[in-house]
């Protein structure tokens, strides 16, 4: 088992990529703990993975309340005595283009691109200082890494994310500390479809069939994909990388 002994964080993990991601860190040995306000669908999670012989545990958990997401670490970190993998997933499309963008819709999308993992991972460093290392890593996008022309704030917030993970990778490396991210292009969640329909106006199977023209791999990620990359991340395989942003997206960045 490639996590076993390992006790894991994970944001937003009720659903998509987080919940595959879930299931694959339990099914390799981790003791899982799931961070998302959605209650009936984390516990369906926890459920599942305990149903299969594993260990789970679901917070209910805003994680745009710092104060709250703190609260949490501190009960994880109490009933474990450890943290060895954190996983910040959570995040939004956000508003679309530029001139119609109110500010509050702006500060929403970058606290939970941005702000929320940001915070999650200083209360999570002090506890993997401790114990002599960790993994951390982040969901990014492909929107982090080129341009973005009608998700603008989405892409700040991305490429944020992009450059946090370089800049604790080299500050916490001797720590044994590692910061890595993952930049999915689009993958089948529930989150797709904002993505690919925007406003009343966007046409979702042309704007699916126009980016599945570019992906050379011929298809959208599945959420397995994202989990099978954030697994090799977490695990003691990937020991000597750190500050990578990892592309998983079917080939299409680099087309
Ligand atoms: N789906 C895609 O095509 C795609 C592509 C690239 C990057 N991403 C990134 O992946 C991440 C999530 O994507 P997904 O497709 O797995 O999403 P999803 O829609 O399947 O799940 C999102 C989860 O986030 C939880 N959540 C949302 N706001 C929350 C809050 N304030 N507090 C607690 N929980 C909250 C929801 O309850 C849900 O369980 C985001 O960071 C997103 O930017 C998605």
């Amino acid at each position: 088992m490639r996590l076993k002994g390992k006790v894991a964080v994970i944001t937003a993990a009720a659903s998509g990529m987080g919940k595959a991601g879930a299931l694959l860190f339990a099914k390799e040995g981790a003791v899982v703990n799931i961070l998302d306000f959605d209650k009936e669908n984390g516990e369906k999670v926890v459920q599942q993975i305990r149903e299969t012989g594993g260990e789970a545990n679901f917070f209910d958990t805003n994680l745009l309340d710092m104060t709250e997401i703190k609260k949490v670490i501190e009960d994880i970190y109490d009933n474990n005595g450890k943290i060895n993998v954190l996983w910040n997933h959570a995040g939004t499309p956000g508003p679309s283009d530029l001139e119609e963008v109110e500010e509050s819709e702006y500060n929403f999308a970058m606290d939970l691109n941005l702000k929320s993992g940001f915070f999650t991972t200083q209360y999570v460093v002090p506890i993997m200082k401790q114990i002599g290392g960790g993994s951390i890593i982040y969901t990014a996008s492909i929107a982090g890494l080129k341009a973005s022309p009608f998700s603008p704030v989405y892409a700040a917030g991305k490429g944020a994310v992009v450059n946090i993970v370089r800049s604790l990778a080299v500050r916490f490396g001797s720590d044994n500390i590692r910061f890595n991210c993952i930049c999915p292009g689009l993958v089948e969640t529930p989150m797709m479809e904002k993505f690919l329909k925007r406003s009343e106006n966007d046409n979702l199977e042309k704007n699916k069939q126009t980016l599945l023209d570019n992906i050379p791999l011929g298809r959208l990620a599945k959420p397995k994909d994202i989990a099978n990359a954030a697994l090799f991340l977490a695990s003691d395989e990937s020991e000597y990388i750190s500050g990578i942003n990892l592309p998983v997206d079917g080939a299409y960045l680099v087309k």
